[in-house]
């Protein structure tokens, strides 16, 4: 029983392969991936931005019942513009890419996209930063990071 349990486990893990990011580890990540500065986007509001989305978790969704869209992983990309869930009704996946894999560990795909999303609409896509990071001082986002 305990080793079904187990086994169990160890294939979700590898199901999922999601992840929670440490906010330097995530800091260092993007920047890598160039979104520090990206469309004049500092680094620091990236992170905000990623902490007030998801908690720096790359499996968090949010359901939005008014287009019956739902939002992915650590930048909350949504299923009705960008990515596809096979779901979503009048969704367009503008990314071109399978929701599911902006729920990777990898944030690699999560980042492309979300680059197209603030090239077409701005950083004021995300209701994050306008509740919690616009006009803020976001220094400690990225504090002690060595970005
Ligand atoms: C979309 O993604 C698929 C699979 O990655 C690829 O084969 C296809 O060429 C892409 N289509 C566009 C329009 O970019």
């Amino acid at each position: 029983m305990k080793t079904l349990l187990i086994l169990g486990l160890l294939l979700l893990s590898v199901t999922v392969q999601g992840k929670v990011y440490e906010r330097c580890e995530l800091a260092k990540t993007l920047k890598r991936l160039g979104m520090d500065g990206f469309k004049g986007v500092s680094l620091a509001t990236w992170v905000c931005v990623a902490k007030w989305e998801s908690s720096y978790n790359t499996r968090a969704t949010h359901y939005n019942p008014n287009d019956k869209s739902t939002d992915y992983g650590i930048l909350q990309i949504n299923s009705h513009y960008w990515c596809n869930d096979g779901k979503t009704p009048g969704a367009v996946n503008t990314c071109n890419v399978s929701c599911k894999d902006l729920m990777h560990k990898d944030i690699s795909k999560s980042v492309a996209c979300a680059k197209k999303v603030v090239s077409e609409q701005g950083i004021g896509a995300w209701v994050a930063w306008r509740n919690h990071c616009r006009n803020k001082d976001l220094a400690h986002y990225t504090h002690g990071c060595g970005v």
